[in-house]
């Protein structure tokens, strides 16, 4: 029998790519499993991320990535006789906390959701920094406690631990300081892998569009959308991906604890009216393909209903509960933790609000604290920005437009200035925006 080819070194792989070589399948794995065991150095792993950001993969590498990442770690089974498990992942976006609001919603109307999420990356927020500003919210959990709670609640809200998917955690925390995030394969491989590794039937993905998402192009986004959705396809999960906008932030906070206040409010029929439509379309979806409705307006008619009839709100104080946080924060969110000083950010002409630049805003909050420009860099949950006037509001010379909301005073005049050059102001009113940009299903 011929004896097989030895495997070029990592040195020589990494060169590959650089290079616009085709990796197979095989030298995918041994990467991905070397890294993994800590033989293939986090330098290294950063310097083959790059070479994938500026060189590409086909769908086949892609593929071959995602499925040697999900396997890094354990796969979760979940037990098939309770119904369908579904799940959401947006590829991120400013002021986007929706999970937060969406995963107890459609747990209320019997979707199964064993929810995987992740950290902030760059510019853009991550459900687990969120969520850790309510006291005492673990997002770390065994296998096993993860799938017990998601029997018995119905949802369970964690991160990557170190058996799912850990290296894609890694490789998150690298790509994040390394310049390496806006890529189609490794943005595939980062949000399937862990999906996989959740035991999921079926996904809902929000694919942001915009200069504060990942994709700037519509073009770009629906190739990320293919991308997905052909993976996960091949993976024999049902996937379906919405494109949304992300020009201006979501909603009218942007950082952690503003943020899931924010998000609670949905909970209980309040909250901003851009947030409760996207959550409205991913969780129509997601019950549709949890087989629980069989089009968007009934499955519509579900989700108000546990908002009207309280569930929703109840649901999620069973997740917090059940996660060691402070349950009473659904019904009192004073109880989140807030920033000691406020700073108001006035607008210097008359006109209609048009947009709120997003990457701009990002970044403002992210230099408050809300977000980290290195991985081991600790986030301040209570820091942030509150939009007071958003797209299509009118104002006046002199009106409060925002508010920081800063640890202190000193040194934020920067910052101000940028959430200001960050508004559009012009003369006459925009036109109304979809909130929905396409659909993918296939
Ligand atoms: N969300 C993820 O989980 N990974 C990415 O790469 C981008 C968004």
């Amino acid at each position: 029998m011929a004896k097989a080819a030895p495997l070029p070194t990592v040195p020589e792989l990494i060169a590959l790519k650089r290079d616009g070589k085709a990796l197979t399948a095989t030298q995918i794995e041994h990467l991905i499993d070397g890294f993994t065991r800590g033989e293939v150095a986090d330098y290294q792993m950063s310097a083959l991320a790059m070479a994938i950001y500026l060189r590409s993969m086909t769908p086949a590498e892609t593929a071959a990535l995602t499925l040697a990442m999900r396997d890094s770690g354990d796969v979760v089974k979940l037990s098939q006789a309770r119904g369908r498990y579904v799940d959401k992942h947006s590829t991120g976006g400013v002021g986007d906390k929706v999970s937060i609001c969406l995963a107890p919603i459609v747990a209320a109307c019997g979707v199964r959701v064993p929810m995987v999420s992740g950290r902030g990356l760059g510019h853009t927020g991550g459900t687990l920094d969120k969520l850790e500003s309510i006291e005492g919210f673990s997002v770390d959990m065994s296998v096993a406690d993860f799938v017990a709670q998601v029997d018995s609640l119905g949802c369970a809200l964690i991160g990557q631990t170190a058996d799912i998917a850990p290296a894609d955690k890694r490789l998150y925390a690298l790509r994040d300081v390394t310049g390496t995030v806006e890529s189609i394969p490794l943005i595939t491989a980062s949000i399937l892998s862990k999906k996989l590794a959740e035991g999921i039937d079926a996904l809902v993905l929000d694919v942001k569009v915009g200069r504060g998402a990942f994709m700037k192009s519509l073009d770009d986004a629906r190739e990320l959308a293919r991308s997905l959705v052909r993976v996960g396809k091949l993976a024999k999960k049902k996937v379906t991906a919405i494109l949304t906008p992300m020009e201006s932030p979501l909603g009218r906070t942007i950082g952690n604890a503003l943020e899931t206040r924010e998000a609670l409010e949905i909970l209980t029929g309040g909250g901003p009216r851009d947030l409760r439509e996207i959550t409205f379309v991913l969780g129509a979806e997601m019950i549709r393909l949890a087989g629980l409705a069989k089009a968007e307006g009934p499955a519509r008619a579900m989700m108000a209903s546990v908002i009207d009839n309280g569930a929703a709100a109840r649901k999620m104080r069973e997740i917090i509960a059940a996660q060691g946080g402070d349950a009473r924060v659904v019904d009192e969110p004073d109880r989140l933790p807030t920033a000691p000083t406020r700073v108001k950010v006035k607008a210097d002409r008359a006109g209609f609000v048009h947009g709120i630049h997003a990457l701009e805003a990002g970044m403002t909050a992210l230099g408050l604290g809300a977000g980290r420009t290195r991985a081991d860099q600790a986030i301040d949950p209570r820091v942030g920005i509150v939009l007071h006037k958003i797209r299509g509001d009118r104002v006046a010379e002199g009106d409060v437009l925002a508010e920081l909301h800063v640890a202190e005073r000193k040194g934020t005049a920067p910052a101000a200035k940028r959430l200001l050059a960050a508004y559009e102001i012009k003369p006459r009113a925009p036109k109304l925006q979809p909130l929905v940009l396409d659909t993918i299903r296939r």
